[in-house]
């Protein structure tokens, strides 16, 4: 069979890398990649967002399986295009996709089917969000742009002030465009953060192997947050905990989308905080987390493409999934001065370096090739990914490949998956 996947990330690499590897694939196209993607799959010169020329493409040739790896095509209607021509698509409708491209709506729809999470309320102008601010006892409290906003629109505010500077970024500076339109104002509850991702087919669902990602661009959890630095898989979530979280918040969650008429297919990632009192949904991604992704399928020992058509075909109860029960860490690099402005261009070496252990695989998230070389072309730039028997090994596999790479200015932490 024929497949598409959509996207340019490191998500996206490990996504081509995975599903190339299947025996049922025939050809692998990625619209647009990286240099990296280039390795596994045909690039196509599409954005995610050019949803017509995404479904001219699908069409003229005949794709059997679409993967849609960000959210924003997905948000706009991607997957509607598609099944609208009668091409299979992993990745959600657009209605499905309010989950994450409307905090609002998805708050609105998890406390209508009693899904625990934090209290909020929702605000459609500076004014009413600033009285808000009059009232409220507790800080921290959590403000939120509704819309997609890259990550950055969410903020956990230590006071008054800092809560009154994010309401006017979203409302009266337009910092986050159309998506700080509406503001959500969220209680912080306190517990350990985690997420968990389902694949689903709107009816069934299938828990994958939890994965931990490290937000802050700094050791420690410093610094300001990012699309992520690291990740490790598993991340150690109590059985009876795992269980709490499919019964109260993903199974009502998956139910709740086919009340609405908008079965969810495809992943579903479900930001956690776990609390002495159980489990709060934080907020919902609709896609395959990014660097989560990259540990996840280097661990999955069985074919990715059943699990994906199982979605799609809503045969997933069939589908046999098995996997590598070693630990897996990933060690993003990244450009001086991300999440901030950060040059490109910039010549990588040391690529050829670490092709030789077979427990080792980089996946390219911003890069582009220049001739003979490969150059950055982004904020995070590889996902030095590493297969351990314990996470300590893992973690030892993954920071010996990161010596043998460079490119001017390369960042990263030093302490992912360090202590578990
Ligand atoms: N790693 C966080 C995300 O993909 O949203």
């Amino acid at each position: 069979m024929k497949v598409l996947v959509v996207g340019g990330g490191g998500r996206e690499h490990a996504l081509c890398w995975k599903i190339a590897r299947s025996p049922l694939v025939t050809k692998v196209w990625v619209a647009p990649g990286n240099a990296g993607c280039a390795e596994v799959a045909e690039r196509v010169a599409i954005q995610p967002t050019q949803l017509d020329a995404l479904a001219s493409f699908v069409h003229a040739k005949d794709v059997d399986l679409t993967v849609v790896g960000p959210e924003v095509p997905l948000c706009l209607g991607l997957a509607d295009r598609l099944q609208k021509l009668g091409r299979k698509v992993f990745g959600p409708v657009k209605d499905a996709a309010r989950l994450e491209g409307s905090k609002a709506w998805a708050k609105a729809l998890a406390r209508q089917h009693n899904i625990p999470g934090p209290d909020f309320r929702v605000f459609q102008a500076s004014r009413a969000a600033l009285d808000y601010l009059e009232r409220a006892g507790d800080y921290p409290l959590v403000v939120k742009a509704d819309g997609l906003a890259a990550g950055k629109g969410v903020r956990v505010c230590q006071d008054k002030a800092e809560a009154r500077e994010h309401i006017l970024d979203c409302f009266e500076r337009g910092a986050f465009g159309d998506a700080g339109g509406k503001v959500v104002i969220e209680d912080f509850v306190k517990g350990t953060e985690t997420s968990v991702l389902v694949v689903t087919g709107g009816q069934t669902l299938l828990v994958l192997e939890p994965a931990r990602d490290y937000k802050a661009v700094f050791d420690g959890d410093k610094g300001p947050n990012t699309g992520g630095m690291g990740a490790v898989s598993p991340s150690p979530i109590p059985p009876q905990t795992m269980k709490r979280i499919e019964e109260k918040i993903l199974v009502p969650t998956v139910h709740a989308l086919a009340c609405e008429g908008a079965p969810f297919v495809g992943v579903l990632y479900a930001g956690l905080m776990l609390t002495p009192t159980g489990p709060r949904l934080l907020e919902y991604n609709v896609r395959f987390g990014d660097p989560e992704c990259q540990v996840t399928l280097p661990r999955l020992a069985s074919d990715v493409v059943p699990l994906l058509l199982g979605a799609v075909d809503g045969t997933l109860d069939r589908v046999e999934v098995r996997w590598d029960r070693r630990p897996a860490v990933c060690v993003v690099l990244a450009s001086a001065g991300y999440p901030g402005e950060h040059p490109r261009g910039l010549e990588i070496r040391g690529l050829d370096r670490v092709r030789d252990d077979p427990d080792v695989v980089v996946f390219h998230a911003g890069t582009e090739r220049r001739g003979e070389k490969v150059v950055t072309d982004g904020g995070r730039v590889l996902n030095v990914v590493a297969l351990g028997d314990t996470v300590a090994k893992a973690r030892a596999k993954a920071y010996e490949a990161v010596a043998k790479l460079e490119f001017e200015g390369m960042v990263y932490r030093t302490d992912i998956g360090a202590g578990l």
